[in-house]
């Protein structure tokens, strides 16, 4: 039978050495004992933007990238978002299994408790300038939510850090509709715990005079599937980021703000944002040619297309596209599909597109769902984040207890001056 090893020669002194391999995997560590000479600090790798390394074992998601494939704890993307609620996944996503009814029911209980903020968030929100984008508003107003909870420090204990969870779930929408009120010059909407979790965000955002708010039944349905899928999406660098800070035992309501720092960027989660900016700068099918032209000059990427993991068609993306439908037929459609779809259409057939392995994600279409739905652009990666939220904390809580776990703290090649003397500054050139 093959042996699980890795034999490496090292040239440099003739030595050879065996090394593990499991699940297709090599130890950094092992690495170390290679060196040239007893002073040697031993042999490291290099791999900056992580492209081919492992930085955890978990066991929450799934990704082939290669075939466009995605599991929650094992199960599709495409079963979950048709079957579930966000809750539902929610519970999934932490807990590892699908709740049972009264599972479910105490679950979606419990997150309707906390809902509410502290009255003093509001003053906070007030100081923002008249047009803060309500991205920068939700980064702080998380970890704002620490002040409030110093006992949320306490992250090694267990039922404390459960309370948290639920805390951060129920607030992310809060906070979230909080930023939007406050930038359109509207009062705020207190939650209204009879209503589901996309119902009464929708509530908070967009209820204006009437004493209660309905929300539409295929609004609401169709923002649980976006949340659904947007909730975790493994080692990205916003969850990598939740992680390098949980990993110094911070609270978990400033490691959210900095997972969610990091979705900010056009990028990441901004990207839904970017695309509609882009959309709009086409402007009309007959310009898409020559902005592909432009792109395949370099002069700027295709927001919403490519992805580090997916080689393949987001799985994301095509259900986004039904998604769509659902709400244009409540909604109107929104123009700017036509541009994404010729835009589609002509990339998917570009060797440039095909050769890089280059398709939609699931950013293509989700802002100009968003849009229809009466979302201004800037809240876009807002809408990322709250759902997200639950694929964060699912995979702190998993760092936690994680035998293997410890501060991250990367290595360097140091690339700068060899030692030398100071300079009094009379004597610099
Ligand atoms: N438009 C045009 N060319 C692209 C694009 C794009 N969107 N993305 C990658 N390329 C090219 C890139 O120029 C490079 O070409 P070459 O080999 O000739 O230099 C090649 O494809 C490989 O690109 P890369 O930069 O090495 O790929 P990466 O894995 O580092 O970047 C990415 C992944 C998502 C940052 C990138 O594809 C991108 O910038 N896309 C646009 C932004 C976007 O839509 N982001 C949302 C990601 S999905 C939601 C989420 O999870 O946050």
């Amino acid at each position: 039978m093959a042996k699980e090893t890795l034999t490496v020669t090292d040239n440099r002194t003739g030595r050879t050495y065996e090394l593990p391999v499991s699940d297709g995997t090599i130890r950094a560590m092992d690495l170390r004992q290679i060196k040239v000479g007893d002073d040697d600090f031993g042999l490291m790798s290099y791999d900056p933007a992580y492209k081919n390394t492992a930085s955890t074992r978990s066991s929450i998601t799934f990704i082939d990238g290669e075939k466009g494939v995605l599991w929650y704890r094992g199960y599709s993307i495409d079963e979950l978002a048709e079957n579930c609620t966000f809750l539902e996944v929610a519970y999934l996503l932490l807990f590892g299994e699908l709740p049972n009814r009264d599972q479910l029911q105490v679950w979606e209980r419990e997150i309707t408790h906390h809902t509410l903020l502290h009255e003093n968030m509001k003053g906070l929100y007030e100081d923002f300038r008249y047009d803060a984008h309500p991205m920068g508003m939700l980064i702080s107003g998380v970890a704002a939510l620490s002040t409030f909870y110093p006992e949320a420090k306490a992250v090694e204990d267990v039922e404390n850090r459960l309370l948290q969870i639920k805390r951060l779930i129920a607030k992310m929408p809060t906070l979230a509709a909080y930023a939007y009120r406050f930038s359109m010059g509207f009062p705020i909407n207190y939650p209204d715990n009879d209503l589901t979790y996309a119902g009464n965000f929708l509530n908070m955002m967009f209820k204006m005079v009437e004493p209660t708010y309905e929300p539409h039944p295929a609004l609401q349905r169709a923002l649980d599937v976006l949340f659904i899928l947007h909730a975790d999406h493994e080692q990205n660098a916003g969850t990598t980021a939740m992680r390098t800070v949980g990993s110094t035992l911070s609270d978990p309501y400033c490691a959210v703000s900095a997972a969610a720092a990091a979705l900010y960027g056009p990028r990441h989660g901004g990207a839904n944002e970017a695309v509609v900016r882009m959309l709009t700068e086409i402007g009309h099918v007959d310009e898409v040619p020559d902005y592909v032209e432009r792109v395949k000059n370099g002069e700027f990427r295709l927001m919403g297309f490519g992805h580090r993991v997916y080689k393949n068609y987001d799985p994301r993306a095509r259900i986004v596209k039904q998604v769509a439908d659902d709400v244009f037929d409540v909604m109107g459609r929104n123009p700017l599909l036509d541009i994404a779809l010729e835009l589609e259409r002509i990339a998917l057939q570009d060797d440039y597109f095909v050769s890089r392995k280059l398709y939609p994600n699931v950013d293509f279409y989700s802002g100009i769902i968003y849009q229809a739905m009466g979302l201004p652009t800037s809240m876009f990666p807002v809408m990322f984040a709250i759902p997200r939220t639950v694929g964060w904390l699912a995979q702190w809580q998993e760092l936690l207890e994680d035998p293997e776990e410890a501060i991250a703290r990367p290595r360097q090649i140091y690339t700068g001056s060899q030692k030398r003397d100071y300079r009094p500054i009379d004597d610099r050139a």
